[in-house]
């Protein structure tokens, strides 16, 4: 079986989302279900190289991995001989000569991913590179979406705010519409990215014409460290015009989701209310996390399958 890499979600099918988010929540069971640990990745090596800072994405994938049994490694990169001219690429053929089967990577340079997906044996997922892709996030976003909905048709998702920076954005755009939801971004003129008129998108100019009968609303960070200065006057102006609060949740749906990668910048691209309010799922968002990064890793390593059949022996939980 030739290997399979998740470096985006732009061309991938709406079978192989549903067939990931199904597997995702099932894996939910187990995650809540107290005793967190089968054996379906027993005997696999899941190797994570996180170049940028994460909170969530890395310790879910690792938190995944154990739970399904495998070998999770964490790559100090400070301290790995990155810091002494190794290349990326040989980086990560030496993780392929230790027989990692996962490579789970995030680096600021945009295509980093799949360049080391050419040079390795192992299977490479994207956990967000530069202004390109975060797949994994926008499968959670997804899978949270569609707990509530149940469904994706005629469904209008508004992302709104610095959409130029954000590979959550790109993903949710590819992944939402190949599921049928309608998508709208707005951001200001120097945060909209060039050929955003070439995504499959509504481009709102406003926040409240974004939101407008919107099912679910995306919140994205202020993406401060790949900025250049100048992109707009001042922090409580961009919060104004493009922050997620009350007057925004009002021109929605009755029963919006509110929804946000993380980490929030409260009192940027959201305030407080909107956080903590009854609409938002943030807390959703990363409990999904977990599930989705199991369920990818699973379906990776192709044993998805296997753990979905009914009353499948891999779902067992083990002695702990
Ligand atoms: N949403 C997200 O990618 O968060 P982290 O940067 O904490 O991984």
């Amino acid at each position: 079986m030739s290997k399979i890499d998740l470096l985006g979600l732009e061309g991938v099918p709406q079978e192989i989302i549903t067939k990931i988010l199904d597997g995702a929540a099932e894996m939910k069971k187990v995650l809540l279900s107290g005793k967190k640990k089968i054996s379906l990745l027993e005997g696999k090596s899941v190797f994570l190289m996180f170049y940028e800072p994460s909170t969530r994405t890395s310790s879910s994938f690792d938190e995944a991995a154990k739970i399904l049994g495998a070998n999770a490694i964490s790559l100090a990169v400070s301290p790995s001989s990155v810091k002494k001219g190794e290349t990326l690429i040989d980086t990560a053929k030496t993780l392929d000569y230790m027989q990692a089967d996962i490579i789970v990577i995030r680096h600021s340079v945009s295509g980093a991913p799949e360049l080391i997906a050419k040079h390795t044996k192992a299977s490479v997922i994207n956990a967000g590179d530069g202004l390109h892709e975060h797949p994994t996030q926008a499968l959670l976003d997804m899978l949270t979406m569609r707990e509530r909905w149940g469904t994706f048709k005629d469904k209008k998702v508004a992302i709104i705010g610095d959409i130029k920076h954000s590979r959550v954005a790109r993903s949710n755009i590819w992944g939402l519409t190949a599921m049928g939801a309608k998508v709208t971004i707005c951001a200001p003129a120097t945060l909209m990215p060039a050929g955003a008129d070439t995504f499959p998108v509504t481009i709102a100019r406003t926040k409240d014409e974004a939101a407008l009968d919107a099912d679910a609303i995306i919140g994205l960070r202020l993406q401060l460290e790949r900025q250049d200065k100048g992109m707009f006057p001042s922090v409580s102006e961009y919060h104004r015009f493009y922050g997620i609060e009350q007057s925004v949740i009002d021109a929605a749906k009755k029963n919006v989701i509110i929804m946000h990668p993380g980490p929030v910048n409260r009192g940027a691209e959201i305030d407080s209310n909107s956080v903590d309010g009854v609409h938002s799922l943030i807390n959703e968002q990363v409990t999904n996390g977990v599930a989705v990064r199991m369920s990818v890793l699973a379906y990776l390593t192709g044993k998805l399958d296997e753990f979905l059949k009914p009353n499948s022996q891999k779902r067992k939980v083990m002695p702990l």
